[in-house]
Order: structure tokens, then C-alpha cells, then sequence
């Protein structure tokens, strides 16, 4: 067991001119944890793990990783973190096993503790059998478990990942969460990932900080951070739309109410409980309900609910679409 925190922040702050990148950032992270740091492009993710990982000196505050202050003693903080960086940094024309190599003889490893280890990392992320072949002949998924491999070698206490499964498919990025997990149980490191997929965040992480033009505007776990919310939706089919809608604004049964084309949206802080009395006001007032169906909030409400605005959607130039999100009025 240890003491303290793998990673304890004090109101870190990163300038670049007049763009505050990390604005006051204040957080602990646990040993042992699965911590997402999950935002929009541009939110400070890179900037604030650079600073934890020591390649970028904080403008202001205090950061320490691993009990070490990453501005003082930078080769404490080094030694026990590896890194996964955004962009691919593999050299493509060395194999698998050459580029682990090459990592474990920059960490001082022997001879011998470097071929077990690689025999072991590379077991670790399912790249046993293409150990011998030329990076540049892997696909993008095993291009990216091979640098997860690689910030294993030296048997890091923590592991930064930073967007690891960024380009992947969903198929290929499954995958990889299931080898982050497994290391984090077999391995019991403490992972520290950025990711900009709410369903990553929402899958992986024991925590979760919301980021958003560099502050941490909500941290829990997904499940907390979704139950803080109070809201969910209950869907509701019925005749007389415009009727049933002032009957629920005046009902006091419900937070909110809109009406779509075909069915009424109540937001409600319990819709389990809700709906029964839903109906019965339905049935009392001389309508008949012909579906009903409840959705409880998901990290993307949570995220909207906290910045504002929808984080960036998939696809292939999802990067400049924002949606604005209809929100709930109260
Ligand atoms: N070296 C730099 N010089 C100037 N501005 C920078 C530099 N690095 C980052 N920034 C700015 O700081 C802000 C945060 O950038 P950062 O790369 O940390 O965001 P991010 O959350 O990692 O985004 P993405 O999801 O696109 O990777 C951005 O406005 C970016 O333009
Ligand atoms: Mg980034």
C-alpha cells in the first residue's frame, strides 16, 4: 500500500501568451485508479499531463506525482511514470521488439531484464506473434498497444495515457480498454487518461474530471456525476399532445416538460417512480397511453450540463461541428 496520493495538483496553471491552457487545477488522484481526464479539443488535457509528466513547467501552482514536486525532482517524477503520447511516436522501421528494446536500454535495464520484460509487456497487449515484424507493417490498434507496451517496460507506478485509443475504430478501441483494465488489475497501476470519447471515459474510468478551457468543472465517478444530474426523461406516447402538455405543466408531477412531434418529453428526478403516476394522470384525464420509455442521464448530459455545450461528436471531420444541446429550462 502506499501513502499519499499517486498525483496531488495545487491550483496548476499553464500559460501559453494570453491562452490560459490549465487554469487553477486542484486534484488528487488515488493509486490504483483508472482517472479520465475527459474534454473537448483544446480543453488542456495534453498541457496539464505534459506538466504532471514533467516535459512542460507549470506557469504557476504545485504539482507532485508520486509524493515528487515535478518542478524539483524531475527524475523521481520520471523514473515512475510512463507515457503514451497523442501523437504516434514508434519508430516504424525497427520491429516490435526493437522499439521495446531501445526504451528498456534508455532506462538502464540489463540485457536480461529487458527480454523478459518485453516477452511479458508484449503478452500483456496481445502482440506476442508480431513481435519480429516491421512497426510500419502494423495496424493503427497494434501501432498503439505497442506504445502502451512501451510505457510499461520500466514497470512505471503510473501510466499516462493520452488519448489512447484516439483514430481507432470501435472494435479496435474496445480492445485496448480491455488491455488498459487488465494492466491496471494485473499490473495494479494507477492509470491517468485524456480522452475527448464520453463512452471511454464512461466505460474505464473509476473517476472521471470533466475539463473544459482548462478547469476541472466536475469530478466524480460516471455514476455520481450522472446521478447528480436528478434528471431523467420519460418519453411518453399519447393522443392530444397539446392537452397532456398543460396538464403536465400544471401538474407539479414533473421538472420540465416539451412536446415533439409524436410524444411528450418529461423530465423528472425519479422516472421509475414517476411513471406510474404518469399514467394514472393519463388514464384520469380520459387519455390512453401507447408507449412510454425511460432514459436516464448519460455522461454527455453531464458534460453539457457543466460546460454548456456538446463535446465534440465522432466522425471524420467531427472536430468543427458543434451541437448546441436543447436544454431543459426550469
Ligand atoms: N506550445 C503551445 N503554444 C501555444 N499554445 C499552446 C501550446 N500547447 C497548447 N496550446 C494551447 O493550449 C490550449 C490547450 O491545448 P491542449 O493541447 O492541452 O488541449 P487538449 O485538451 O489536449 O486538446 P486535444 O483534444 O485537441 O488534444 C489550446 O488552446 C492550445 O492551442
Ligand atoms: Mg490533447
Amino acid at each position: 500500500m502506499h501513502d499519499g496520493y499517486a498525483i496531488e495538483t495545487e491550483r496548476l496553471t499553464r500559460k501559453f501568451g494570453e491562452i490560459v491552457a490549465v487554469n487553477s487545477v486542484s486534484l488528487r488522484i488515488k493509486y490504483g485508479e483508472i482517472f479520465g481526464l475527459l474534454g473537448p479539443n483544446g480543453a488542456g488535457k495534453t498541457t496539464l499531463t505534459h506538466i504532471l509528466c514533467t516535459i512542460l513547467p507549470p506557469t504557476s501552482g504545485t504539482a507532485k506525482v508520486v509524493g515528487h514536486d515535478v518542478c524539483k525532482e524531475p527524475d523521481e517524477v520520471r523514473s515512475s511514470i510512463g507515457i503514451v503520447f497523442q501523437e504516434p511516436s514508434l519508430d516504424s522501421n525497427l520491429t516490435g521488439w526493437e522499439n521495446l528494446d531501445f526504451h528498456g536500454r534508455m532506462y538502464g535495464m540489463s540485457s536480461e531484464e529487458r527480454k523478459a520484460r518485453i516477452e511479458e509487456v508484449l503478452s500483456l497487449v496481445g502482440l506476442t506473434n508480431r513481435a519480429n515484424s516491421l512497426v510500419k507493417t502494423y495496424s493503427g490498434g497494434m501501432k498503439r498497444r505497442l506504445e502502451i507496451a512501451r510505457g510499461l517496460m520500466h514497470r512505471p507506478k503510473i501510466l499516462f495515457l493520452d488519448e489512447p485509443t484516439l483514430g481507432l475504430d470501435a472494435q479496435t478501441r474496445r480492445v485496448v480498454w480491455e488491455q488498459i483494465e487488465k494492466l491496471n488489475q494485473t499490473e495494479k497501476i494507477t492509470i491517468v487518461l485524456t480522452t475527448h470519447y464520453i463512452e471511454e471515459a464512461d466505460y474505464l474510468c473509476d473517476r472521471v474530471g470533466i475539463i473544459d478551457m482548462g478547469r476541472i468543472v466536475a469530478l466524480d465517478t460516471p455514476q455520481a456525476l450522472k446521478d447528480k444530474l436528478e434528471g431523467d426523461v420519460v418519453y411518453l406516447k399519447v393522443d392530444n399532445l397539446k392537452k397532456f402538455l398543460q396538464i403536465f405543466q400544471r401538474s407539479g408531477l414533473v421538472k420540465g416538460v416539451k412536446v415533439t412531434s409524436d410524444s411528450l418529453q418529461l423530465q423528472v428526478s425519479n422516472g421509475s417512480k414517476t411513471i406510474p403516476k404518469i399514467i394514472e394522470t393519463v388514464r384520469r384525464k380520459g387519455g390512453q397511453v401507447h408507449e412510454v420509455s425511460l432514459k436516464r442521464p448519460s455522461l454527455e448530459d453531464v458534460f453539457i450540463n457543466f460546460t454548456g455545450k456538446a463535446i465534440r461528436e465522432e466522425g471524420p471531420d467531427a472536430a468543427s461541428r458543434f451541437r448546441m444541446p436543447g436544454h431543459w429550462r426550469r
